[in-house]
């Protein structure tokens, strides 16, 4: 399998606590992989790291073979709006501007394009997320889950090849959520593109994973397919995928992890 993004021993550290530390991960051309973890286990961290947007403390990361560490700014930049879309949690839509116009911002700021071809991608790209009849309205005017659509449009825009997604499906109902998946899913074998999710929803991470990652105290504790993942045998990883209200994560908050968090100055 051809790499799309390389993690090659990457650590960060914020103040005292060490987020991450010095993990390894492989996102291949093609897969949709999803990177499972408790809240603060540094998944977000690790998908800025992965965009860019962040600079690891040691390590480095690789996109396409190219080492971000030895891009200049000017190839990092590019990087950051061409190799790369990211739908942010809220969607973070412009409130004053049209979903077309959110769209096309990209489009007007990183291209020379005619604003009549703009035009013409930005409603290929509103199709795509079944958004075509909506682009006049305004943010405001459209429910959580078209502004969501509307942020993998516009984060669509300047055709990326690899779509970071950050808890897609956070804060809408299971039916919308499930719609989300789809269009993920078919964004992926329509065009082809490389996809990282980030989420909490197990039922929405077996939907969409060709394969899963488990983050825990700065390490990757498991890795494999979903079904891997399912029938492990692994305290922790059961009790993460199930939901379980006993196991490895309730027995660490109960004893001494709680003192040593507040040593290390985090706050869970
Ligand atoms: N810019 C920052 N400065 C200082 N600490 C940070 C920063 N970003 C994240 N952290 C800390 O790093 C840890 C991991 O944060 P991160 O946001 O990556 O977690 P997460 O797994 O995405 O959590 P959640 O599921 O709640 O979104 C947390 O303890 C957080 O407080
Ligand atoms: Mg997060």
């Amino acid at each position: 399998m051809k790499p799309a993004i390389e993690v090659d021993h990457v650590t960060k550290i914020f103040g005292t606590r060490t987020v991450l530390d010095g993990i390894n991960l492989q996102v291949d051309v093609g897969e949709t992989l999803v990177i499972l973890g408790g809240s603060g286990s540094g998944k977000s961290t690790l998908l800025r790291l992965m965009a860019g947007t962040m600079k690891p403390d040691a390590g480095d990361i690789r996109a396409f073979g190219k080492s971000l560490g030895s891009m200049s700014e000017d190839q990092l930049a590019d990087y950051r709006k061409r190799g790369i879309g990211i739908l942010f949690q809220s969607g973070a839509l412009f409130n004053s501007m049209s979903v077309s116009d959110n769209v096309a911002l990209p489009l007007r700021e990183h291209t020379d394009l005619p604003e009549s071809t703009i035009d013409v991608i930005v409603k290929i790209k509103l199709e795509l997320v079944g958004l075509r009849e909506h682009g006049n309205k305004l943010p405001a005017q459209i429910s959580g889950g078209m502004k969501k659509r509307a942020g993998l449009a516009r984060a669509m825009a300047l055709d990326p090849r690899v779509l970071f997604y950050d808890e897609p499906s956070a804060g809408l109902d299971p039916v919308t959520s499930a719609e989300i998946d789809h269009l993920i899913i078919s964004l992926n074998k329509r065009l082809g593109v490389t996809s990282v999710v980030v989420t909490h929803e197990m039922d929405s991470a077996f939907r969409i994973a060709d394969r899963m990652v488990l983050l825990d105290r700065g390490k990757f504790v498991s890795s494999g397919s979903p079904d891997d993942m399912r029938n492990s045998t692994d305290p922790l990883v059961r009790q993460f995928v199930h939901g379980l209200t006993e196991g490895p994560l309730t027995q660490r908050r109960r004893e001494g992890d709680y003192e040593q968090d507040l040593l290390q100055g985090s706050n869970p």
